[in-house]
């Protein structure tokens, strides 16, 4: 092990295993990479797309993805495992072709989530943060994805499926494991993890405007108050010029 690699004190907590050499970073990914360093007034900014990069080209924060990362910020290795070990979104394990998530957060699990949860681990015989064998799907149990009035939700490659039901989850995984073309609840055609992370780095893949920006249930207030004509409060002047000069 390089000085420049992360030593962790929880070993069994499922660090960057730099033992692993396979990847497909190649002058083309270093050269995608360097584009989005460049985006950033303070390249080392870049450091959390360039990890969702990382994981379009090797399904999963590689040890190579990690040394591009650190040699074109100028930052060690240490550090970006660091941020890639911290934050949820990023895999030290491949994930599927498909990541499935299921949100067990309150108001998904009154609503059917721990049901949801415990049908799709049967239906693909892993837990979650598992991959199947032939790696077509990986699971995840998800915190609140900001859609609790669509409870209770699944996510694919995070594309939302809402108001799901163990029947309906069943179904999309069935129709995607034999290649189906499967659409979100709000209209994106399902694509896989790879793309979506390469979308999330900020590639965009022209779908972004696929069906509706928001759904019937987060604009029923909306309506109601619109029906109503329920408006906000106004701010009287001085208490708007104090929050002017705090900002
Ligand atoms: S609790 Fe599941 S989306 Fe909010």
């Amino acid at each position: 092990m390089s000085g420049h690699e992360f030593k962790s004190y929880f070993p069994d907590s499922g660090g960057i295993d730099f033992s692993d050499r396979q990847t497909n970073i190649d002058d083309a990914a270093r050269a995608e990479l360097r584009e989005l360093a460049a985006r950033y007034p303070q390249p080392r900014s870049a450091l959390l797309p360039m990890l969702h990069l990382v994981q379009s080209y090797d399904g999963r924060i590689s040890p190579a993805g990690v040394t591009a990362c650190a040699e074109i910020l100028g930052i060690t290795a240490a550090q970006v495992s660091g941020v890639a070990t911290f934050y949820t979104m990023y895999h030290r394990r491949p994930a599927g072709k498909h990541h499935i998530g299921v949100c067990t957060t309150a108001l998904c699990a009154v609503m059917g989530g721990d049901a949801l949860l415990e049908c799709v681990e049967r239906k693909l015989g892993i837990g979650p943060d598992e991959t199947t064998a032939d790696g077509t799907f990986s699971l995840e149990r998800l915190e609140c994805n900001a859609a609790c009035d669509f409870a209770p939700v699944m996510m694919v490659n995070w594309e939302f499926m809402d108001n799901m039901t163990p029947a309906k989850a069943e179904q999309i995984l069935d129709d995607l494991a034999a290649g189906k073309e499967v659409r979100s609840t709000r209209g994106a055609a399902i694509t896989s993890w790879r793309e979506a992370e390469r979308v999330l780095a900020g590639f965009p893949d022209g779908l972004a405007d696929e069906g509706p920006s928001a759904g019937e249930a987060s604009l029923r207030g909306l309506k109601v108050a619109a029906e109503k004509g329920w408006k906000a409060p106004s701010v009287p002047p001085a208490k708007a010029a104090k929050k002017q000069g705090e900002k």
